[in-house]
């Protein structure tokens, strides 16, 4: 016969009791019945060999033990370095993770976002900045699905938020060009940038009003692209909004012939693994990214236990790493 799967049914009937018994005996609920019934349940429940329906039980239980994670982009080692964080500690509460990559497409944002909420995980991270209000309303909020908002995603005080000092970032790449004598410099920003990018640029203008704004998205193919622009300004120091896009800066200026920091010194954001490694090593804004996430994903599991506890932000802090892509001006 071919291997039909044994279900709920089949226990019953082998153990001679209901199928609700069973359902309660295999729920934790063992104490209503007698140790006999309880017994019969479970060695028909082992000669069987059967296992719940993991989404059934969710109908008893109520609970997917899953979290839905919302990034805009797994191809930056910013956002991996960030899932890393979260699923270690969504792993020491015996949560799995069900990973949206929106690629950067905002509409792919929000249907991930319905999509989510119709497999029924018990939260959801939200690091993307496509997602309005308005759609957190009617999909998480009307529902009471419990969510967190953090990096990309800007708080707007009716959820849990984990921050970090974006605009004393901004201020700290540009003091450090200014301690190093520059004041021919620029930033390079997405041009659609997300409000946590907005607040280094306005750190970073706090110094250097008159700052060049270049555009670029956050990537290295972009940054490398920025390149041209940047050699059209009369320049020496620049501020990227992201590693990955000085990264791609450093092969653009390299191909015109440049050196850094003999020509140009660069400060990255976000201490990535490759900024340590790329040649001159990157001087960056460190972020606290893998305790970010450890951070939003413990915010929400609290969240989920505590649905009424009133609501919660808390910001980490940033700090320059000086390495070698900035020197002071000849
Ligand atoms: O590198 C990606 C950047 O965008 C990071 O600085 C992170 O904060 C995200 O917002």
């Amino acid at each position: 016969m071919a291997n039909k799967k044994v279900t709920i049914r089949d226990v019953a009937k082998q153990s001679g009791v209901s199928i609700a018994t069973v359902s309660q005996i295999l729920n934790n609920n063992q104490e209503k019945f007698s140790p006999k019934t309880v017994a019969k349940v479970m060695e028909a429940k082992e000669s069987l060999n059967y296992e719940p329906d993991y989404f059934a039980r969710r109908m008893i239980m109520k609970k997917s033990k899953t979290i839905g994670v919302l990034l805009p982009d797994i191809t930056n080692p910013f956002f991996s370095m960030l899932l890393s964080g979260i699923e270690k500690s969504l792993y020491q509460e015996k949560y799995v993770m069900m990973l949206c990559n929106a690629d950067l497409d905002a509409t792919r944002e929000m249907e991930y976002l319905e999509e989510l909420s119709r497999r029924g995980v018990d939260g959801f991270i939200i690091a993307t900045s496509a997602i309005s209000n308005q759609m957190i309303n009617e999909t998480l909020r009307k529902k009471a699905l419990p969510f967190i908002v953090l990096d990309q995603k800007k708080a707007e005080g009716f959820s849990d938020a984990v921050l970090t000092e974006d605009y004393l970032g901004g201020q700290l790449a540009a003091e450090h060009l200014a301690n190093l004598g520059h004041q021919k410099v620029a930033i390079l920003m997405p041009e659609e940038a997300s409000m946590n990018i907005r607040t280094r640029l306005a750190g970073f203008q706090s110094i250097f009003p008159e700052a060049r704004i270049i555009y670029s998205e956050l990537s290295k193919v972009a940054g490398r692209d920025a390149a041209r622009r940047v050699l059209e300004e009369d320049l020496t120091g620049i501020f990227t909004t992201s590693d990955e896009i000085a990264i791609g800066l450093y092969l653009g200026l390299k191909e015109a012939g440049k050196k850094i920091p003999r020509d140009y010194s660069i400060v990255g954001y976000d201490n990535t693994e490759m900024s340590e490694f790329v040649t001159p090593p990157l001087t960056t804004v460190a972020q606290p990214i893998f305790e970010l996430g450890q951070q939003a994903a413990e915010l929400l599991l609290e969240r989920i236990e505590y649905p009424e506890k009133k609501w919660e932000e808390k910001t980490l802090p940033v700090h320059l790493i000086t390495r070698l892509s900035t020197a002071p001006l000849k």
